[in-house]
């Protein structure tokens, strides 16, 4: 595919809808990128846009389900009466583009271009055929022919970066679709990743995200071991001034990476660590490669090293197979923890998974049950954990207004935790917007904190 012409992208709209994980959030962000690097300009609604490209999630069945009916529904949304084209055009890109490639062309017959996660590069070119009159495209690559780095990247907030370190992933865990739509490992060379890191910081972003399916496991491919200890300390010596990253498996989780908690300024109090399962028997079926003894012992070490940090997780309710007393493993583990965030999943069979082939008669609502019950041990840590926070004064980064009300703004703390704080009387919104602000924490409720903006220096750091 030749490159596309800039000037037939002039005068277009487009809008980027985006399901799922922060892998394909930062994916959009490439797709908005390269589409205003050639003159498009993006808008906000399906309605007003004349290319509107999907990046879609096939992680669950229900998020498969939703996409499928949202864009089949879309055929129905008239183009905008000012577009230079007769028809819009719709593409479909991310993980269910990867999958079924071609398929989607037949199951939709108004989507124009499909593509999949190893070539995100590909779509202008692809759009630009169908602009030129080629009728509809399917293009897809078995595996990534390299980085994705130097697409352009149009960023959600200024002040905040995500930065793939990462794509990719080698560990199969039995349930999951990731590996065979994401294909195998790859690291990013470490000096790109540093280098990235200090643009973003001389720039004036605040806070950087490293991004991985398994971001413990940097560098294996690319050196012989991981070096995710060492790409940590490099960016984090860069000076930027909030650090986080997700996803670690604990498996790989180690004490060099849990230290850095303790003795790194910016890298902030939080760590994502899926569990997904507290019984030892279904997390061997999970092929997990833990047991919920070392779990608890990485989760003793972080307190350790870092008291006071913020600990999230994923769990999935219902694997096959799974028991009451299976079950009672998880409950108990995530009591035990005391989560400030849990994102709780029942399981969904996903074709081409080795889990897809064992079988389970277990009935919908017991397992609906147990997930409910799941919920409220979820919700009481939550609330137990913010509850430490009030009274004390924490530095916000704050991203925006609250969607309630627009006299509110919104951040979060170092924990990660969302806070919001009534803009004091005569203070600018962009002022506050983007910075690192004090706030007196008034109240704690379970999903977000309530304070008092203060003023003074901009607070950083934990
Ligand atoms: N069913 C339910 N949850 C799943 N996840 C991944 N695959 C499945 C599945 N088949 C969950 C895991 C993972 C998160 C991103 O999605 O908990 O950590
Ligand atoms: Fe899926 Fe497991 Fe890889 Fe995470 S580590 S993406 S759950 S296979």
């Amino acid at each position: 595919m030749g490159n596309p012409s800039t000037s037939r992208f002039w005068g277009l709209t487009f809008h980027v809808q985006t399901f799922g994980c922060q892998m394909n959030k930062h994916d959009s962000e490439r797709v908005a990128g390269m589409l205003e690097a050639l003159g498009a300009q993006s808008v906000a609604t399906i309605e007003e846009a004349d290319i509107v490209v999907f990046m879609t999630c096939c992680v669950r069945e229900a998020a498969d389900v939703r996409l499928m009916g949202q864009v089949a529904s879309m055929k129905n949304i008239p183009l905008r009466g000012e577009s230079p084209l007769s028809k819009r055009i719709v593409a479909i890109g991310g993980c269910i583009g990867q999958r079924d490639g071609e398929k989607l062309l037949v199951q939709l017959p108004h989507v124009d271009v499909v593509f999949g996660t190893n070539n995100l590069a590909s779509l202008p070119g692809l759009i630009d055929a169908v602009l030129d009159g080629k009728e509809r495209i399917a293009e897809t690559l078995e595996e990534s022919d390299g980085f994705p780095t130097d697409l352009p990247t149009v960023r959600e907030q200024s002040w905040a970066a995500w930065l793939p370190i990462t794509i990719g992933c080698n560990n199969f865990c039995t349930y999951c679709i990731v590996p065979y739509v994401r294909g195998r490992e790859k690291s990013r060379p470490f000096d790109e990743i540093v280098a990235e890191a200090q643009r973003y910081v001389a720039s004036g972003v605040k806070e950087i995200t490293l991004l991985g399916q398994n971001v413990n496991s940097y560098g294996r491919d690319l050196y012989g071991e991981p070096r995710f200890a060492e790409i940590l300390h490099a960016v984090a010596d860069t000076g930027i001034e909030r650090l986080r990253f997700a996803t670690s498996h604990p498996k790989d989780l180690t004490d060099a990476v849990i230290e850095a908690f303790g003795t790194v300024d910016n890298i902030m109090p939080a760590l994502h660590l899926p569990a997904q399962h507290g019984s030892d028997r279904i997390l061997k079926a999970m092929h997990r490669s833990y047991t919920s003894k070392h779990y608890l012992e990485l989760v003793s070490k972080l307190r350790d090293a870092c008291p006071g940090i913020a600990l999230s997780t994923d769990i999935i309710v219902g694997f096959p197979g799974e028991t009451e007393e299976d079950f009672q493993c998880t409950y108990n583990l995530v009591k035990e923890v005391g989560y400030s965030q849990v994102f709780t999943f029942i399981y969904s069979k996903r074709e081409g998974t080795p889990a897809a082939k064992i079988e389970d008669n277990t009935p919908r609502e017991v397992i609906q049950e147990r997930f409910d019950r799941l919920r409220t041990v979820v919700e009481q840590g939550a609330y137990d954990f913010n509850q430490v926070q009030a009274g004390k004064t924490v530095p916000v980064l704050f991203e925006g207004f609250s969607k309630k009300d627009g006299n509110v703004v919104t951040g979060r703390s170092p924990e990660n935790i969302t806070v919001h704080a009534p803009l004091p009387g005569g203070w600018s919104a962009d002022g506050v917007i983007g910075s690192t602000l004090p706030v007196k924490i008034d109240e704690a409720r379970t999903w977000y904190l309530r304070g008092t903006l203060m003023a003074g220096e901009s607070a950083r750091g934990n």
